[in-house]
C-alpha cells in the first residue's frame, strides 16, 4: 500500500532524518497547503509558496518563534533567550535591517575571500589526517571539522578552544529537539557556556579592538541610533553565528560528498571539469538541502491555493522539499546535476530579507572544499552504513564510513 499524507509525521526528528522526499512529493500533489494538526501548524511544499511565504515578512513573521520545537515546547523559549537581546534571525523589520546591516559587510564576497587560504589548509589537513585512517568516519573527522574550524577562524576565536565550541554547539541544535526536559537542561548547559565564553571573548575585544575586519571588534563597537549593542544582543550574534555557521555547513560536505559518491558520472565530470564547482556548490546546497525547516507566524488571515491561514497560525516552510519541486526542477529533481542550468533558484539559504547572512561564507567553503576533494582523493569511497541525526532542524550525517582514496 502507498504513503498516505495521513502517515506523514511533520513534527518527528526521525521523519526528516529519513530522507522523506516520497512524502514531500505527496504533499506538493495532494495537499501543498497541508494541516497538520498533530503539531498544530500548517506545511508548505512548493516552491512557489515557499518564495511567497518568505518575502512577505509583514503578513508572515518570524518574531513568534523560527522552529518546530517553539510550537512544541513553548515553554521552553524562555531558557534559552538573554532578557535584552535581539537575535537578526527571529526579528522583523524594521529593527530586523537595522542589525543585519551591522555586520552585512563581512559577509560579502570580497570580505571573505581573505580566509580561502587558511580554509583551503584546514580542509587539507582534515582530508589528509582522515585518508591516513584507511576507512573513517568522515563525519567526525572532516565535514563537522572542516565546518567548525571555518567559523572559529572568521570569529577568529584561538584553535585550542574549537573542539569544546564545537561540542558546545551541537548541544544548541540537538536541544531543540529534546524530547525529554533531562535532555534539553544539556543545551541550557550548552547555551549557558556558550554565553559565559563569549562575555569574556567580547570583554578582550573591548579592550584590545582587531582591526576593522574583525567581526567581534565590529559588535562591540556597533552603534544603533547612537547606541551601543546591549550585551544580550551582541551575545546572541556570536552564538548564533558560531551555531548557524556550522551546523548547516557540515551537512553540506558530508551529504554532498554521498551524494557525489551515489552519482559517479557527475562525481567524474566534477573532476575533469573545474570551472564547475561554483555551479555544482548551488546544485548541492538544493540536493542536501541542510537545513530542514523554518517556520512563520501568520499576522493576519489570509488565503493561499484557496486554503484559509488565521491570525497567529503557524507555518512550516519545507525546503527540502521547495528544492525538489518538478515545477520548478523538471522530472530529474532527485538526481544530482552539477551542471543544471537554473540552480541559482535554489532555497538552502531561504529567501527575502532573512535569507542567509553566511550564504558567500557557505559556498566559498563549499566550493574549497570540493575541490580539495576532487584534487586529492577523486576515488574515494563510501564504505559502510550511513546514519543520520534525527533533527527538524538539520539535516546531519552522524557517520559516514568514507575510505579517502587518491
Ligand atoms: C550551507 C550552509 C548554510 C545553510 C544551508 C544556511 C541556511 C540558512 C537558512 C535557511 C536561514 C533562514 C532563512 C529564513 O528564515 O528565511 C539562514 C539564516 C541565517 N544564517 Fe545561514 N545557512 C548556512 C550557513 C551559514 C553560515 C556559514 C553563517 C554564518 C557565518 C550563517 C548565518 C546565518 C544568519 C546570521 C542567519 C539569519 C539571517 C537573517 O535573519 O537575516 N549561515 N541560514
Amino acid at each position: 500500500m502507498g504513503l498516505s499524507v495521513g502517515e506523514i509525521a511533520l513534527d518527528d526528528p526521525r521523519f526528516y532524518a529519513s530522507q522523506p522526499h516520497a512524502a514531500y512529493r505527496l504533499l506538493r500533489e495532494q495537499a501543498p497547503v497541508f494541516r497538520y494538526e498533530p503539531g498544530d501548524f500548517w506545511a508548505i511544499s512548493k516552491h512557489a509558496d515557499v518564495v511567497a511565504i518568505s518575502r512577505d515578512p509583514a503578513l508572515f513573521s518570524s518574531a513568534h518563534g523560527v522552529a518546530i520545537d517553539e510550537r512544541k515546547h513553548p515553554e521552553r523559549i524562555d531558557a534559552r533567550e538573554l532578557p535584552h537581546g535581539e537575535m537578526m534571525l527571529t526579528v522583523d523589520p524594521p529593527r530586523h535591517g537595522q542589525l543585519r546591516k551591522v555586520l552585512a559587510h563581512h559577509f560579502k564576497t570580497s570580505a571573505l575571500l581573505p580566509f580561502s587560504e587558511a580554509i583551503r589548509a584546514l580542509v587539507r589537513r582534515n582530508l589528509d589526517e582522515a585518508a591516513e585512517l584507511g576507512v573513517a568516519n568522515f563525519a567526525d573527522l572532516v565535514s563537522i571539522r572542516t565546518a567548525i574550524q571555518t567559523i572559529c577562524v572568521g570569529l577568529d576565536l584561538p584553535r585550542a578552544d574549537w573542539d569544546e565550541l564545537k561540542r558546545l554547539s551541537a548541544t544548541q541544535t540537538t536541544g531543540f529537539d529534546a524530547s525529554a526536559d533531562a535532555d534539553f537542561q544539556v543545551a541550557i548547559d550548552g547555551f549557558e557556556a556558550l554565553r559565559s565564553y563569549f562575555v569574556d571573548a567580547l570583554a578582550d575585544r573591548r579592550a584590545h579592538p582587531r582591526g576593522e575586519d574583525d567581526w567581534m571588534t565590529t559588535l562591540v563597537q556597533a552603534k544603533i541610533d547612537g547606541e551601543h549593542l546591549p550585551l544580550d544582543t551582541q551575545l546572541l550574534f556570536c552564538i548564533d553565528l558560531l551555531t548557524a555557521g556550522n551546523e548547516t555547513t557540515d551537512p553540506l560536505i558530508a551529504s554532498g560528498t554521498l551524494g557525489l559518491w551515489q552519482h559517479p558520472d557527475q562525481r567524474t565530470r566534477l573532476r575533469d571539469d573545474r570551472e564547475l564547482i561554483p555551479n555544482a556548490v548551488n546544485e548541492l546546497l538544493r540536493w542536501v538541502t541542510p537545513v530542514h525547516t523554518m517556520t512563520r507566524t501568520a499576522m493576519a488571515d489570509t488565503e493561499l491555493r484557496g486554503v484559509e491561514i488565521a491570525a497567529g497560525d503557524f507555518i512550516v516552510l519545507l525546503y527540502p522539499s521547495a528544492n525538489r519541486d518538478e515545477e520548478v526542477w523538471g522530472d530529474d529533481a532527485d538526481r544530482i546535476d552539477v551542471a543544471r542550468p537554473n540552480v541559482a533558484k535554489q532555497l538552502a539559504f531561504g529567501t527575502g530579507i532573512h535569507i542567509c547572512l553566511g550564504a558567500h561564507l557557505a559556498r566559498l567553503e563549499g566550493q574549497l572544499f570540493f575541490d580539495e576533494l576532487l584534487t586529492r582523493y577523486p576515488d574515494y569511497e563510501v564504505a559502510g552504513e550511513v546514519e543520520r541525526t534525527p533533527s527538524t532542524l538539520v539535516n546531519a550525517i552522524s557517520n559516514l564510513p568514507i575510505a579517502l582514496r587518491g
